[in-house]
């Protein structure tokens, strides 16, 4: 058995009062893809916070390739490998593309202390490694941010990862704002970042999305872990049931006709 790159073990997170997680393990390891499913509300985002030294855990401990940690910032997790694409925000709408790629890596010219950002071999770069990812429409590293569609985000967002040699790829909900072609394009991605023996986890409450890269799922339900299992030992009914909170959509969808009164429209 590999170890582990990152191990949760036990984890607990309370917001004055809130438990938004309690008691959590899991694992992931290289050129292994962990979905982590849950309904609003399950605590997802805050585990990823968790991971990526956002915020600290009220009971319980992290490990990195088997070494326990203490991250006491982002950057402390982004200098072990663990390179994360939030849920909301991440990117800067009025920076060029490639001065966000380099956010914090900025390549220099000169010699201290004349060293300046050189926008030219950052905007190549930049550029190049979109496009190794499959993102040809955008050519110019001086576009805004802002001006790039959802998928061309996650895009570089994951570019900028794999670049930097991440270990770990940690995805929030990257197909939730997106339409069908992109989102395969994000889970595609995924499955490179794979290949290249990254470790990742990608949060969804997509099931097919889930399903279609994951090699381990994880369901939390209020903070806890539900159910743990591998590929395979599941039905997307099983799954999806669980996530609804153990109530089976076909009571629900009953339900559901009686309150419009038809049965099948
Ligand atoms: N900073 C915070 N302060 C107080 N409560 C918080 C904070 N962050 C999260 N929570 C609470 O913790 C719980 C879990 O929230 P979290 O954002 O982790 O859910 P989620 O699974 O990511 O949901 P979604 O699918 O909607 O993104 C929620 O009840 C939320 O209100
Ligand atoms: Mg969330």
């Amino acid at each position: 058995m590999s170890v582990p790159l990152l191990k949760l073990n036990h984890v607990s997170k309370s917001f004055a009062g809130v438990d938004a997680l309690s008691d959590v393990s899991l694992e992931v390891s290289p050129g292994e893809v962990l979905c982590l499913l849950g309904d609003n509300g399950a605590g997802k985002s805050t585990l990823i916070k968790v991971l990526s030294g956002v915020h600290k855990p009220t009971r319980g401990s992290v490990e990195v390739e088997g070494r326990p940690v203490v991250f006491d910032s982002p950057k402390d997790a982004g200098d072990l490998g663990i390179a994360t694409v939030h849920q909301y925000g991440g990117t800067f709408p009025l920076m060029s593309v490639a001065r966000c790629f380099f956010v914090g890596k900025e390549p220099t010219r000169g010699v201290w202390p004349f060293q300046y950002f050189d926008k030219k071999t950052a905007a190549e770069i930049t550029v190049r490694e979109m496009q190794k990812l499959g993102i040809t429409r955008v050519t110019d590293g001086d576009r805004l941010v802002g001006s790039l569609s959802g998928g061309e985000r996650q895009s570089l967002a994951i570019a900028r990862a794999v670049y930097f040699g991440a270990k770990v790829l940690i995805l929030d909900e990257p197909t939730s704002a997106l339409g069908v072609k992109q989102a395969t394009h994000v889970l595609r991605l995924i499955m490179q970042a794979r290949a290249h023996g990254l470790a990742v986890v990608f949060v969804t409450h997509n099931v097919t999305h889930a399903m279609a890269v994951g090699d381990q799922f994880a369901v939390l339900i209020h903070g806890r872990m539900a159910d743990d299992f591998r590929k395979g030992e599941r039905t997307r009914e099983q799954i999806t049931d669980l996530m609804a909170g153990g109530e089976a959509m076909a009571d629900l969808e009953a339900e559901l006709a009686g309150l419009t009164g038809s049965g099948n429209s």
